[in-house]
């Protein structure tokens, strides 16, 4: 579901429909959607609008079933195309009929319709599949944290790959609707509103509905015995926050902190405007990972991060990742900087409205951690490379790199920029170049030498602006 220049193309289809087309004009779409860190991640030649996901999940076996329907736009004449999945297909039908497929190469399915694809179609793809996830290892690593009363899909770059097919990457968008039907007394948490949940024979089904653009790897999945709160916002929101019935010394604090998503949500308006979506949460199982992830509506956290009492700031940093990650959502992996550097700075604000030490101080901190000759400095925010994409300089010189930039413009123009940014590519793509352009137009100032020295040069820069006004 992302904005193409369709014009030009569609005029010269329709310029192309007289004649008929050969065999010789289809071609199969690409193994990778060309991405410069993850060739393998996505795919060539379709965009997919909706993703419907009926699944059925065992907890003791971790047996995840189901069949996933997929709606898609062609965007080349094809003669097959891939999907991204790990799990076992037995059936896969183009347009009610059946395809042939096969598993090739990196976690692809490729799929041949029993007839091509005109470019410009309106397709749906309907995959039969079954797997446990948690066999499911790639490079060793794996998205799928199995728990002792169930299962967990929440990982980035990729999560997609261990539950359902997709076009795994941030560029194709597309809306969700996710059943999965699980023992009684388990529950199945996902993304957006909870439409429902019936029961029959024993078992539950969860109808999950997330019904704004959504990336792929902020689809979430969880399976497992949880405690449900809800409430709605101020204006109206559903609020719905799971936490595992076993986080044992870790509950009080996670609640603690989880609950106060809607508050947060609510300063955060005041910072980047208004909410993008038309849910919020958040949950927490019981995995023994260290990490959160901003999955969209309804982040991900894990009870180590609630070890030494409330942590709101984690609950800020994922929230601030809805405006940016979830709605302005990366072009390519080597954007990561418009995610990472804004949810962290966006914790030094908190920290400034809840009178634990300013922005700049925060900054200055992170500035004089680390000597000239210190690693840290070698990491290039703006382009990290794979290997250094969630290194801890993302986020800590990435967000450096805001401070230098709001000392440099101001607060009125930095503020401007913060909220201007989320509405000019809400729900859309965004790069690091685009944020430079951006921020030079709000602002009115030549701004590349000063991105250049945060977020380009491998190397410490000579300081931080000077902070008129605000220290
Ligand atoms: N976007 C996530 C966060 O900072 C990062 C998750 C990275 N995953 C990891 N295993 N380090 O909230
Ligand atoms: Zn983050």
């Amino acid at each position: 579901m992302h904005r193409r220049l369709i014009v030009p193309s569609a005029l010269a289809a329709s310029l192309l429909l007289a004649i008929p087309a050969s065999a010789a004009d289809y071609a199969p779409g690409a193994a990778g959607i060309g991405d410069a860190y993850y060739p393998a991640s996505g795919n060539g030649g379709y965009d997919v609008s909706h993703y419907d996901l009926r699944l059925t999940y065992q907890p003791r076996t971790d047996l995840l079933e189901g069949t996933a329907t997929l709606l898609a736009t062609t965007t080349q004449r094809l003669s097959r195309f891939n999907l991204d999945l790990g799990l076992e297909v037995s059936e896969v039908r183009v347009n009610g009929r059946k395809a042939a497929f096969a598993a090739s190469g990196d976690h692809e399915l490729e799929v041949t319709p029993a007839a091509p694809l005109d470019q410009g179609k309106e397709v749906s793809v309907v995959v039969r599949y079954a797997g446990k996830p948690s066999e499911l290892k790639i490079g060793g690593w794996t998205a799928w944290h199995r728990t002792p009363d169930g299962g967990v899909a929440a990982q980035e770059p990729d999560s997609a790959v261990w539950w359902f097919p997709s076009n795994d990457h941030p560029l194709d968008k597309a809306t969700y609707d996710v059943s999965v039907s699980v023992p009684d007394g388990t529950q199945a948490i996902s993304n957006g509103v909870l439409q429902s949940q019936p029961s029959k024979l024993g078992w539950t089904r969860y109808n999950w509905r997330s019904n704004k653009p959504q990336a792929s790897y902020l689809a979430t999945l969880a399976i497992g015995r949880f405690d449900i709160t809800t409430d709605r916002t101020a204006s109206g929101l559903p609020v719905l926050n799971a936490y595992s019935k076993d986080l044992g010394d870790n509950a009080g604090a996670a609640r603690a902190s989880v609950e106060r998503t809607a508050e947060v949500a609510e300063w955060l308006e005041e910072v980047f405007g208004p909410y993008p979506f038309n849910a919020l949460g958040g949950y927490v199982p019981n995995v023994t990972s260290g990490y959160a992830l901003e999955t969209q509506t309804r982040p991900f956290y894990s009870p180590r991060q609630f070890a030494n009492g409330s942590n709101t700031s984690v609950v800020v940093h994922e929230i601030a990742h809805q405006w940016y990650g979830d709605s302005v959502s990366v072009k390519g992996w080597k954007d990561i900087w418009i995610n990472e550097g804004f949810a962290r700075y966006s914790q030094w604000l908190w920290s400034e409205k809840e009178g634990e030490g300013t922005a700049r101080q925060l900054a200055d901190y992170a500035y004089a951690l680390r000597p000239a000759g210190d690693p840290f400095w070698t990491v290039k925010p703006g382009d990290p490379g794979p290997d250094k994409q969630f290194d801890i300089a993302v986020y800590d010189r990435g967000a450096l790199a805001l401070q230098a930039l709001r000392d440099t413009i101001g607060d009125e123009d930095f503020f401007a920029v913060l909220k201007g940014w989320p509405q000019k590519f809400a729900h859309g793509n965004a790069s690091v170049g685009d944020f430079v352009t951006y921020a030079e137009q709000v602002s009115g100032k030549p701004l590349a030498a000063l991105f250049d020295t945060w977020l380009h040069q491998p190397a410490k820069p000579a300081a931080l602006p000077a902070a008129p006004g605000h220290r």
